[in-house]
């Protein structure tokens, strides 16, 4: 049986990675130590989610292991020797990083190292999958010209017209503390692979996501829009009118990707991956769709000063991976994600109003 080994299987991307590559028939090996609790508190645990993977996904087993632990992790590649690796573990907040620079550092960019150490050791030939950010770019996509409309920021430059692809630059830009440690991983993933010809690959995320996001203030916006909307809460939009604008994939069009990947490997890839142009949405936009499908007014106030480094308008060109994987197409639409969400969101006010 293929082994497929996730880090931050409880997590978003994770925990539809372990459920997509179990129902492909692989066993699935699980690392996931629930620090999603740490860092955001009990509102953001993933252990329910985590109960249920080891209820109901047939061939998984889990280590609660630390990925910063660098010899328990070399000990689970010996034992493991899986023949595809998926990097999901993350510190993923942009604004949370800043309060932990340490813990941030550490788990984003050292524990990266102890996984490409632990399969440059044990699984060379495996495929090596890493989840990066779109954060690597920094602040360098606000410099891009935009003009305003009445419900967003659109992009107004010939060459971005189809989206930010792979030949903006990471360098000379505000990143956020998150950005660095997530581009000092990435950077870390494609040396693997060009230096120890390794077939790794850097996914550079726009907003992941799906109906088992368990989204917080601090990450996870359109979930946590649309958890706010349910429960009849108020929510803040934090700058640039709330016409800023990001592309959302749902986390299975990104494990059918990483199955597209596993199957034609390259070395030391680099790809943008998003919902592209079709799928973006501002927070106006957001607010005025979820209203439509859950039936709920939204409450929300306004603050003036954007985050630090936040992108105005980013949506992903997806030309560079869909040519290198053809078959691979994005299957769930704006509309179907928000619908998925907001079902999510009832049965869990439904279940906690008992
Ligand atoms: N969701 C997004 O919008 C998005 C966007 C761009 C990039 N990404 C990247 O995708 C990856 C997955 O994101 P997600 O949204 O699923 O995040 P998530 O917070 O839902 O999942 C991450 C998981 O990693 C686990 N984890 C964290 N530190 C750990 C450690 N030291 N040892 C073991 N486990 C640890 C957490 O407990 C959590 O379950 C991350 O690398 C993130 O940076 C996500």
């Amino acid at each position: 049986m293929r082994k497929i080994l996730v880090t931050g299987s409880g997590g978003l991307i994770g925990s539809t990675v372990v459920r997509f590559f179990s129902d492909l028939g692989f066993s699935v090996i699980g690392i996931d130590n629930n620090m999603r609790q740490n860092f955001f508190g009990s509102e953001a645990s993933i252990q329910e989610n985590l109960n249920c993977i080891i209820k109901e996904v047939k061939n998984y087993d889990h280590h609660a292991v630390d990925i910063r632990n660098a010899e328990e992790i070399l000990k689970v590649f010996k034992d493991v020797r899986p023949e595809l690796v998926v990097h999901c573990a993350a510190q993923p907040s942009h604004d949370l990083a800043a309060k932990i620079p340490l813990d941030d550092f550490h788990t984003n960019a050292n524990g990266t190292l102890n996984l490409l150490e632990a399969a440059r050791n044990y699984t060379k030939e495996s495929p090596f999958v890493f989840l990066s950010t779109n954060k690597v770019y920094g602040d360098n996509p606000n410099k891009i010209l935009i003009k305003e409309s009445k419900t967003r920021w659109q992009i107004n430059e010939k060459k971005w017209k189809h989206g930010i692809d792979e030949t903006m630059s990471i360098d000379h830009c505000v990143h956020s503390l998150f950005g660095v440690s997530k581009t000092s991983a990435d950077l870390l993933v494609q040396e693997y692979g060009r230096y120890f010809s390794m077939p790794t690959v850097c996914l550079r995320g726009g907003c992941l996501t799906g109906e088992n996001h368990m989204g917080i203030g601090l990450h996870g916006f359109l979930s946590f829009l649309v958890k706010t909307n349910v429960f009849g809460l108020p929510y803040t939009i934090i700058g640039y009118k709330g016409k800023q604008v990001r592309d959302n994939i749902h986390a299975t069009d990104v494990s059918s990707l990483i199955y597209e990947y596993y199957k034609s490997p390259r070395v030391g890839e680099v790809y943008n991956i998003g919902g592209g142009y079709s799928n973006s949405i501002s927070v106006l936009e957001a607010i005025g769709l979820i209203e439509n499908i859950s039936g709920n007014k939204q409450s929300y106030d306004y603050d003036n000063t954007p985050r630090v480094g936040d992108h105005i308008c980013y949506y992903t060109n997806l030309s560079k991976v869909k040519k290198h994987y053809p078959t691979w197409n994005i299957k769930k639409n704006i509309t179907q994600i928000i619908e998925a969400m907001v079902l999510k969101w009832e049965e869990k006010l439904h279940y906690t109003e008992g």
